[in-house]
């Protein structure tokens, strides 16, 4: 047995000094961060993988935010593959469905149809969807009196430029450019017409910072998985349905089994972006790290659902852990980010969190209440509420056994709930409105904390971050004191 020297500290037992600096604006400061060694985001920020905080819903807002979305793991792999599809649909460089016109038509119907939907052109097609030709209003325009149908005005199919579905916006600019284009088609290998791609929708995906997309303009979208065999099927089933990071996420994740699994994730899928957890030490990041994975996940035991330390005696407090991790990292030589996950109840924690060598943080309880998690708010006590439940709650459990039973009987995990030792709690938080606002205030804050830092980005800071310990008394002084809130 040993003790450790030194004490364990979390968020509330520190505070940043604030140090001379040269900010001069709040929108003069990056707040971008590496989320895998190659994926960065506009905002630090992942919403958790709880069936309680993450589908399809708010994975979409949290990319539209900048930041990025991990769907819980508790439903069928087949459940799991439609959330992510929902997701890189919600938005991209391609119109999926856009408007068409028959050969044969009137050109009165193709105006008619333009008018109608406010569009410049359409895609002609035969009744197979097969990309016959393009008309656009200048052709209809220009056309002489007695040109009656779309076949006799449109650019034939043998003078248009088509692109395959996974297209990406360099290339499309390059083709709209090189050719002079305004609109291309997209078909897919037997011909048939998929999409479109316009130049002004290159230039909104160029454009539509932060959101946190793809080369194909598509929102990023991770996606949780367990141990095991057929988890790694899950995986491969995520990947094919265009997930961008695979979060390989159990209670315990230093432990052979979790180290193994990223062994056979790495090698099984080597341009897969693997994060990998929890873990609350210096060896228990490197492991994973040296197992392949691309960033680590670190927290054990400080969400605000969580009763593990409770029942297992087992933890560090989530500023040392994050420190430890980033340091055990560091001293091994590997780049490998980290996210500190749980426990963050303010923009103060987030600053905190980063400031100690965290490089991106997740959230789940303070999500839970927004209108895109899932579940209905209720009416308690006159207040509307919505509910949070800890991945390891009773609750959860009797969910996921439910849930296993409707889809794959050789679940591995399967437990007997009535043995279940719950590590979680139920529980509800206030009802919060849209993701974006929180993530506005939690940006803003984020911000004005790099400013009192002196520190134009986030590695900025954890250079130069000061922390110093204080009392109760200080803990106290810190938040409203003598007086009463309205
Ligand atoms: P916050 O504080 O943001 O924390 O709500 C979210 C994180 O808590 C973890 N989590 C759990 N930990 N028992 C635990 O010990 C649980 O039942 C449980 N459910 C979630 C998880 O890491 C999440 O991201």
């Amino acid at each position: 047995m040993i003790v450790r020297p030194g004490k364990g500290l979390t968020f509330d037992d520190v505070l940043l000094a604030p140090r001379r600096s040269s900010v001069r604006s709040r929108s003069d400061v990056d707040v971008s961060s590496f989320l895998t060694s190659k994926l960065r985001l506009a905002v630090p920020i992942l919403s958790a993988n709880m069936d309680t905080v993450t589908e399809w819903r708010m994975a979409v807002s949290m990319a539209r935010a900048g930041g990025i979305g991990v769907l819980h793991r508790f439903m069928t792999v087949e459940q799991q593959v439609r959330q992510v599809a929902k997701v890189k649909r919600a938005q991209g460089l391609m119109v999926e469905n856009p408007y068409t016109v028959a050969a044969d038509a009137a050109i009165a119907e193709a105006r008619e149809l333009m008018d109608q939907h406010d569009v410049g052109g359409l895609i002609v097609v035969d009744d197979n969807m097969r990309l016959v030709g393009l008309i656009t209003r200048r052709d209809i325009l220009l056309a002489p009196d007695n040109i009656q149908t779309v076949m006799q005005a449109m650019t034939p199919a043998d003078h248009i430029v088509s692109v395959g579905p996974s297209v990406t916006s360099a290339e499309a600019r390059a083709l709209l450019y090189e050719h002079r284009l305004e609109k291309l088609p997209v078909v897919d290998r037997d011909g048939a017409v998929v999409g479109l791609i316009t130049s002004r929708d290159v230039v909104r995906v160029e454009r539509r910072s932060p959101a946190s997309v793809d080369e194909r303009g598509r929102l990023l979208v991770g996606a949780a998985i367990g141990v095991g065999a057929r988890e790694v099927k899950r995986a491969e089933a995520l990947l094919e349905a265009g997930a961008d990071v695979l979060v390989l996420d159990i209670a315990h994740g230093h432990a052979d089994h979790c180290i193994e699994m990223v062994q056979t994730l790495r090698r099984n899928f080597p341009e897969a972006q693997i994060v990998a957890g929890n873990v609350a030490t210096a060896e228990g990041a490197r492991d994973l790290a040296e197992a392949g994975a691309d960033a680590i996940k670190v927290g054990i035991g400080p969400g605000s659902i969580c009763t593990t330390r409770i029942v297992t005696g087992f933890g560090v407090p989530q500023l040392t852990a994050i420190m430890d991790a980033t340091r055990g990292l560091r001293e091994a030589g590997l780049p490998t980010p980290v996210i500190a996950d749980g426990g963050i109840k303010s923009s103060g924690d987030l600053v905190k969190a980063l400031a100690a060598g965290a490089s991106t943080v997740m959230i789940g309880s303070m999500f839970a209440g927004c209108d895109e998690a899932p579940g209905a708010p209720v009416i308690r006590d006159g207040q509307k509420v919505k509910v949070v439940r800890g991945m390891a709650s009773l609750g959860a459990a009797i969910g996921r056994r439910s849930a296993e039973r409707d889809g794959d009987e050789s679940a591995e995990e399967q437990e007997d709930w009535d043995k279940v030792v719950p590590e979680g709690v139920e529980a509800v938080v206030p009802y919060r409105g849209e993701v974006a606002e929180i993530l506005h205030q939690l940006v803003g804050g984020l911000r004005s904390g790099l400013s009192y830092g002196g520190a134009h980005c986030i590695e900025e800071l954890q250079r130069t971050a000061e922390f110093i310990e204080i009392t109760s008394a200080g803990v106290r002084e810190s938040r409203s004191h003598d007086v009463h809130r309205i």
